[in-house]
């Protein structure tokens, strides 16, 4: 997905606008009508020549209107990978990855019910992450991160709420500073709740917890994930 060139990751998710809407640019500021505010190269890195329209582009779903070439800066700026997301409205385009180490995802089923779920089995998820080192889109690129408590086991129940957050891809994880033990540099939980207690609650994180699945798929709402990217690798 990273070989795609930037031009056309844009120009699969937008298109020139008819005219320019009398508004303001959300990325430059500067007025539709007006050129784009960012320096933008002609040529990229590789010497390729940018052939993105000086225009107004309109996203294809969401329909909101910013500058093309605002839009690639903001795209040549981010981990670039073949994803966009609307900066007025957060509709993402394409598989947004996040920021995720690289590490294994199992999912398992398990017969038994979780408190306050009797009625369907368990999805059992267990996250393994190995050490590594912190990539460009990490808070210190090139150090390394630790990885502590792992692997982690978590618990849905298998239902259709359960099975959707069950495919949350990338999201889960990300390097930064636990809130927990204060220590830097390591991986941490990433604002998606996950339930890390299947049969108790000693940490909070367990069942029974009526309001999880609404309050989880609206975490992952506001990440950017709806059921439209949720579908099954
Ligand atoms: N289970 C699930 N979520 C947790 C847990 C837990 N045991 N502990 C904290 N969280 C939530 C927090 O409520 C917060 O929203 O994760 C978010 C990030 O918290 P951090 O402390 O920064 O995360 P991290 O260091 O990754 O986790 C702390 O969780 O699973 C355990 O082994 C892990 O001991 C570690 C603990
Ligand atoms: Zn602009
Ligand atoms: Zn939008």
């Amino acid at each position: 997905a990273s070989a795609q060139r930037p031009e056309d990751v844009i120009q699969r998710y937008m298109q020139v606008a008819a005219g320019a809407p009398d508004e303001d640019c959300i990325i430059c500021m500067d007025q539709l009508s007006n050129p784009s505010g960012y320096e933008t190269p002609s040529t990229d890195e590789g010497g390729a020549q940018n052939t993105l329209p000086d225009a107004v582009g309109k996203f294809i779903k969401c329909g909101h209107t910013l500058h093309m070439l605002c839009m690639l800066a903001m795209y040549n700026n981010g981990t670039k990978d073949g994803s966009l997301q609307c900066p007025s409205c957060k509709t993402i385009y394409g598989e947004k990855t996040g920021t995720q180490p690289k590490g294994k995802m199992e999912i398992y089923s398990i017969a038994q019910s979780l408190p306050g779920h009797p009625d369907c089995g368990t999805i059992q998820i267990i996250y393994s992450i190995p050490p590594g080192l912190q990539g460009p889109e990490h808070p210190n690129p090139g150090q390394p991160y630790s990885c502590r408590g792992f692997p982690r086991f978590c618990f849905l129940p298998d239902n259709d709420k359960g099975r959707k957050v069950a495919w949350m891809r990338r999201l889960i994880f990300t390097v930064g500073t636990s809130s927990t033990t204060g220590e830097p540099d390591t991986v941490v939980w990433n604002g998606v709740h996950h339930k890390t207690e299947m049969m108790s609650n000693l940490s909070g994180h367990g069942y029974p917890d009526p309001n999880y699945l609404d309050n989880v798929l609206s975490e992952l709402a506001s990440q950017g994930v709806t059921d439209d990217c949720l579908k099954p690798p």
